[in-house]
C-alpha cells in the first residue's frame, strides 16, 4: 500500500488532537484512502518527547526539517498566527508539497496568495478546521451547496466566546472566571481577546464570505464588537424579553452589496442558534435552491479540531492516489471567476434594538428619551423600567422596532449629551425578523 508522508508543524491543542486520530483511526483511513498515512516528523519549539502512541515519529524543534524533506507529501500547519506560519506554508508550497491548516487568520488574510501560490505548484490547501471546529463547513459549502446562491450566512462561530455567554446566562459566572476556565480547556486563541472581541469569529466570515459569494472578502471591511461589555444586568434583561445574548457572525447578499458584521445580538429564545450552548458552534445559511441549512457541532477544542484537520489530509491522500490535484478549487468558485463585490456601510443596516439608559429618576426623563427616538424615526416596541438604586439613576430598557445604523447612532449621541443621562447607553442589536425564519 502506498504511503502518504505527513509533517506536523505545531503539537498543541489541535497539532495533538490531529495526532491522535490519526493513530487512533489509521486502519479505517487506510480502507477510505487506498493509503497508509504516516506521521513522519512533528516540529515543535516546547515539546521535549512525544508521547507513547507517536512511536517512530521524530521530533524536532525547526520546521524547516519538515519543509525540506523531501519523503514529505503534506504539511500540516497548527502553529496559528500569521508569521512565520505563512512563511512556513508558502515554502511548503515552493518545495511541491501539500498543505492542511486551522489557521483561519492566516487564511482570512492571506488565503489569495497562499491560493495562488498552491495553484500555480499544483498542490492543495486544506483549510476545514479553520471554520467550525469539527463540522465540515468549509466541505459543505464547496460541495454539498454548491448548486446554491447563497442568500445568508449567520452563526455562532466562536467556541470560547459562546461558551463564556452560556456560562454568564445559566449560572450567572463571571466573565473573567470562564475565559480562564476555556483557556483550560483549549477552545481560546493564543490571544483570547481574538475570541471575545470577535476578531476570531470576523476571520472565520471572511472565509465563509470569500467561499459563499465567490468573492475576496477583506477583514478590515467587516464591522466587529465583541462580548467583554456584556453584562449581567443586559442578560437578565434579554431573558425578560425572551431573548439569548449570542456572538453573531451576520452576512446577507444584497446582489452587488453584501453586509458583513459580528456583534452581540439578541436572538428570540425559540430560535434554534439561542439553545446552541458551551464550545458548540451553530452556522446557518440560506440557499435559493435548498432553503435553510444549519450545522451544528463542536467548534473548537482538540479532538473535533483534529478530525477537521485529518479530512483534509484524506481528501489530499485520495486525491494524491487517484492523480488529481484541485479538482475542487479552495473557494469553491474557480479562481478566474472570484469577482469584486462591495459591503453594504454599516449605517444602512437596519435591525430592532435593544437600549439600556442608566437616567436621573425623575418625571419627564423618559418623555425627553422617546421624544428624540421619535425624531430620529426609531419607533418603540416596549419599555421596563426598575426601581431606584443607590445612585439615584435606574436602568431604563427600550425595545424598538427596525432602525437604521444611522438613525440609532445620531439618537443616542443625543440622548447621551442629556443632563439625566448618568453614562454611555447600552445598545444590542436584536436578530431582524427576516433572519429568523
Ligand atoms: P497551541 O498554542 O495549543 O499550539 C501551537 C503549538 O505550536 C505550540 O506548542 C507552540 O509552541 C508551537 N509553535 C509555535 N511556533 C512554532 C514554530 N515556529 N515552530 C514549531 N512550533 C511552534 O495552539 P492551538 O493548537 O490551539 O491552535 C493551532 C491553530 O489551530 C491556530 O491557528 C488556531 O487558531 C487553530 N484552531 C484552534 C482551535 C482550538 O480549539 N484550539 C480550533 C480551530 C482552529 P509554544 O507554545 O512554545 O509557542
Ligand atoms: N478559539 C476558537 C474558538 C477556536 O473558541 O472558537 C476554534 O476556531
Amino acid at each position: 500500500m502506498r504511503q502518504i508522508k505527513v509533517g506536523l508543524i505545531g503539537f498543541g491543542t489541535v497539532g495533538s488532537g490531529m495526532a491522535k486520530v490519526l493513530s487512533e483511526q489509521a486502519e479505517r483511513l487506510n480502507r477510505k484512502t487506498g493509503a497508509q498515512i504516516v506521521l513522519r516528523t512533528v516540529a515543535d519549539l516546547r515539546t521535549g518527547s512525544l508521547p507513547e502512541y507517536l512511536d517512530g515519529v521524530t521530533l524536532v524543534r525547526d520546521a524547516a526539517a519538515i519543509i525540506g524533506d523531501p519523503e514529505i507529501d503534506i504539511v500540516v500547519e497548527l502553529i496559528g498566527g500569521i508569521e512565520p506560519a505563512r512563511t512556513f506554508i508558502l515554502d511548503a508550497i515552493a518545495a511541491g508539497k501539500h498543505v492542511v491548516t486551522a489557521n483561519k487568520a492566516l487564511i482570512s488574510q492571506h488565503g489569495r496568495e497562499i491560493f495562488e501560490a498552491a495553484a500555480a505548484r499544483d498542490v492543495e490547501v486544506g483549510f476545514e478546521a479553520s471554520v467550525g471546529g469539527g463540522i465540515p463547513v468549509i466541505k459543505a459549502l464547496k460541495e454539498g451547496l454548491a448548486a446554491n446562491r447563497i442568500n445568508y450566512i449567520m452563526g455562532i462561530m466562536n467556541g470560547t466566546a459562546n461558551y463564556i455567554l452560556h456560562r454568564m446566562t445559566s449560572e450567572g459566572a463571571g466573565f473573567a472566571e470562564v475565559l480562564k476556565e476555556a483557556q483550560r480547556l483549549g477552545f481560546a486563541e493564543a490571544d483570547p481577546t481574538y475570541d471575545v472581541e470577535g476578531i476570531d469569529t470576523a476571520h472565520k466570515l471572511v472565509i465563509l464570505m470569500s467561499m459563499a459569494y465567490g468573492m475576496n472578502a477583506r477583514l478590515d471591511e467587516v464591522t466587529v464588537e465583541g462580548i467583554s461589555s456584556i453584562e449581567p444586568i443586559d442578560i437578565e434583561f434579554a431573558r425578560e424579553f425572551g431573548y439569548r445574548i449570542k456572538l453573531l457572525a451576520i452576512s446577507v447578499n444584497h446582489g452587488d452589496h453584501v453586509e458583513a458584521r459580528v456583534h452581540p445580538t439578541m436572538v428570540p429564545e425559540d430560535h434554534m442558534l439561542a439553545s446552541i450552548n458551551g464550545a458548540y458552534n451553530g452556522i446557518h445559511f440560506n440557499g435559493d435552491m435548498v432553503g435553510n441549512v444549519l450545522f451544528y457541532g463542536l467548534g473548537a477544542g482538540m479532538m473535533p479540531t483534529g478530525s477537521a484537520v485529518v479530512a483534509d489530509i484524506v481528501d489530499i491522500s485520495r486525491n494524491i492516489i487517484d492523480a488529481c490535484v484541485n479538482r475542487v478549487p479552495p473557494l469553491s468558485y474557480r479562481p478566474g471567476e472570484i469577482r469584486p463585490k462591495s459591503i453594504t456601510p454599516m449605517e444602512q443596516v437596519r435591525s430592532p434594538h435593544y437600549f439600556r439608559f442608566q437616567v436621573v429618576d425623575k418625571p419627564g426623563v423618559l418623555s425627553k428619551i422617546s421624544g428624540i427616538l421619535a425624531a430620529h424615526d426609531i419607533s418603540i416596541e416596549s419599555v421596563i423600567q426598575k426601581g431606584r438604586r443607590d445612585t439615584g439613576a435606574v436602568p431604563v430598557v427600550i425595545r424598538t422596532y427596525e432602525a437604521s445604523e444611522a438613525a440609532v447612532k445620531a439618537a443616542l449621541a443625543e440622548i447621551e449629551a442629556l443632563d439625566v443621562c448618568a453614562g454611555p447607553v447600552v445598545d444590542i442589536r436584536i436578530l431582524p425578523h427576516e433572519l429568523c425564519e
